[in-house]
């Protein structure tokens, strides 16, 4: 039997990390259709002005558990409930694992994996059945990547978080989707925390990136057709399987990539 498709005119949608990159072409693509949206970052100038009238800007860090609680509960101020859950928002750390400081590795699982705990346990008691939690991964969430592994640790963590969620919330009637993104043209690699990014990792990887606009236009029709896992571009699928079939043979080529970015930067 066909699922039954999730229609998102009118819906609440608590989006984080909206000022730019795939959050604001989420929050664009989601104004297209009809969605009334609660939109959350640090910077309100940009909020603002990717805003409609009738959308609530909330300024906030979502490293700091007082914002989260306030992003909530200005959302239920102001709509009386959330129907769909976004946890967007996420910064990198790109270093050798033994040789980082502890203090923006922290910081980082506040914001890759303690906010969207966090945003989840505050929401989910003002979601309706039949609404939607989105988690944005990344293929890091899936596959090691050993140039960021502390990066893909947040991912992973976030990836059994999503998994956990999806079997305990399906009594409530809320769904819950995984979305694990390859390269995607954002500002992400200059906002990192700590660290540069990898340059050079490889050639195919430039040829798969995707625009933020088509990122977002995926995740919507993931959302529409109620997917559990989307992996985006689709060819990356390819390497999700590789690590579980042929563990050893991946292992050896992100060696080559490691040692190759390793190269470029000495
Ligand atoms: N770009 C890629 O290649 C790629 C690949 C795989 C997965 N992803 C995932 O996709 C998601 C979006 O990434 P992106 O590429 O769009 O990144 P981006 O362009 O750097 O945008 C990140 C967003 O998160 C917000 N943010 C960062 N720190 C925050 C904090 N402390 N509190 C509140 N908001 C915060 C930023 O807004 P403010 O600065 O205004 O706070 C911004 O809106 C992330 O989960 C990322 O891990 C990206």
């Amino acid at each position: 039997m066909p699922r039954e498709t999730f229609e998102l005119q009118d819906k609440v949608v608590l989006l984080t990390g909206a000022s730019e990159g795939i959050g604001a072409a989420l929050a664009r693509a989601l104004q297209f259709r009809g969605a009334r949206l609660a939109l959350v970052a640090r910077s309100e100038q940009k909020l603002k002005e990717i805003a409609r009238q009738e959308d609530l800007v909330v300024a906030a860090d979502l490293s700091l558990p007082a914002d989260r609680a306030r992003a909530v509960a200005e959302t239920i101020s102001r709509f009386g409930r959330v129907d769909v859950l976004i946890n967007n928002a996420a910064v990198g750390v790109y270093d050798k694992t033994i040789a980082v400081p502890l203090e923006p590795v922290r910081k980082m699982f506040e914001i890759n994996f303690f906010a969207p705990l966090e945003l989840c346990q505050l929401a989910v008691p003002h979601m309706p059945p039949g609404s939607m939690i989105v988690n944005i991964s990344s293929i890091g969430g899936k596959v090691i990547l050993p140039w960021a592994t502390l990066y893909s640790a947040t991912k992973y963590a976030l990836d059994a978080l999503t998994e956990g969620l999806r079997v305990e919330l399906y009594p409530r009637g809320i769904h819950v989707l995984g979305v694990y993104p390859g390269h995607v043209r954002t500002g992400f690699q200059q906002h990192i925390l700590h660290g540069r990014a990898a340059e050079g990792i490889s050639p195919l990887r430039n040829r798969l990136t995707i625009s933020a606009e088509e990122c977002a236009r995926l995740i919507l029709r993931a959302m529409e057709r109620r997917g559990r896992t989307l992996v985006v571009p689709t060819l990356y699928w390819f390497a999700v399987w590789c690590a579980r079939v042929f563990p050893g043979a991946l292992e050896t080529r992100l060696r080559h990539m490691l040692q190759a970015i390793d190269k470029s930067e000495s």
